[in-house]
């Protein structure tokens, strides 16, 4: 267990990284954060589903690198085995990773180009089909690096020096590979040399604005300021907020977007104040084939997250229901742009991300 100091722009430090001999992967355990900077090794397919699960490592583009990594790591054990046998070997491991979390799109998609890997490489030996899955492991975490890259490019352009940023959940580095996304320009800015005042959702139940967002800022010397979620209204109000800056988890063909619960309604209060709201996100994050947020399914998770996990005796009655969905969407109405690393596409955004796509062909 490597116990150094993080930080998330220092060269060679990485949060989610295959360890050297492709035997398990290497990651900065996230539920630790901001008290310690735990990283451990994991290995069996139980650990790597536990991972994302309990969010060890999370962020859309984040699991879709971890992702990535994991498929190698299970496949070892099944070097030996002839063709047939490890595909639909590796095809159970990946539908098992696969029902660990269902709504960032960014996990099936990087699953999937793991088994396309598998199936474009029938008739080579299995050692070296598990190479050939190692180095597209490899490429998609370097690619995620160019995007987000990208994005804080775009991203800069919609904001001036001295401009007040609201955030929700965490889009940073630690959700992505480096820079992250909705952070991405706010970073890219500081080094410049330019100055934000972001707000941080705090983001209940999981506090990922006030335990990641804010560390990572902090860290980077930005000036960061963590709010509770019900105080977004009145920071709006004040003035003090020139644009909101969120990820996303699945962005629908018609610009409806799923991200962390309470983005939806921080749409809403930046509508009524007039500050435009940006969704930051690499294409990976965008799925042409679900049609409306209406198809995104949302993840519910356990109750005890809202009713005991922060408080040192349970803050309701046994009784008492929680419902807790980890996600909402946000109409795509709400949405002034949405920043990807091919440029910001604004609406219409059902025919603007289809000419996205075409463009790529
Ligand atoms: O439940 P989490 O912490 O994985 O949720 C994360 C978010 O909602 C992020 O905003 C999203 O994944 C985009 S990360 C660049």
């Amino acid at each position: 267990m490597a116990d150094t100091a993080f930080n998330p722009y220092a060269e060679g430090i990485d949060h989610v990284e295959l360890n050297p001999d492709a035997k398990s992967v290497h990651i900065l355990d996230q539920t630790q954060l901001p008290n310690r900077e735990i990283y451990k090794d994991v290995s069996t397919p139980e650990e790597c589903y536990e991972a994302i699960k309990k969010l060890e490592v999370r962020g859309a583009p984040c699991i879709g690198i971890f992702a990535g990594y994991a498929m190698v790591v299970m496949a070892q054990p099944y070097a030996e085995l002839p063709y047939a046998d490890f595909k639909a070997k590796m095809a159970e491991l990946s539908a098992y990773l696969n029902s660990s979390r269902p709504t960032a799109v960014n996990l099936s998609w990087a699953l999937r180009r793991m088994e396309g890997v598998i199936a474009a490489h029938e008739g080579e030996s299995t050692p070296a089909i598990i190479e050939a899955m190692r180095q597209e492991s490899l490429a998609i975490h370097e690619e995620d690096i160019a995007m987000c890259r990208r994005i804080a490019e775009y991203g800069l352009t919609l904001v001036k020096d001295g401009d007040g940023i609201l955030t929700h959940c965490n889009a940073g580095p630690l959700a992505t590979s480096k820079f992250g996304t909705a952070l991405g320009p706010i970073l890219l800015g500081e080094e410049q040399g330019m100055h934000f005042h972001v707000f941080s959702d705090e983001t209940r139940p999981l506090l990922q604005g006030a335990r990641l967002t804010s560390y990572e800022l902090a860290k980077a010397g930005v000036d960061v300021t963590c709010i509770c979620d019900n105080m977004a209204s009145i920071v709006m109000k004040n003035g003090w907020i020139q644009a909101c800056f969120v990820g996303c988890d699945r962005v629908a063909a018609n610009g409806d977007f799923a991200n962390k619960i309470g983005t939806s309604g921080v749409a809403i209060l930046a509508k009524h104040y007039g500050i435009p709201f940006y969704t930051l996100g690499p294409t990976s994050t965008i799925d042409m084939n679900c049609p409306t947020g209406d198809d995104i399914k949302i993840e519910l998770r356990n109750p005890d997250e809202i009713k005991e996990m922060w408080y040192k005796e349970p803050m309701a009655l046994p009784e008492v229901k929680a419902y807790n969905p980890s996600f909402d969407v946000t109409d795509h109405e709400l949405l002034t742009a949405i920043v990807t690393d091919k440029g910001i596409v604004y609406p219409p955004f059902d025919v603007n991300l289809k000419k996205l796509f075409a463009e790529e062909e």
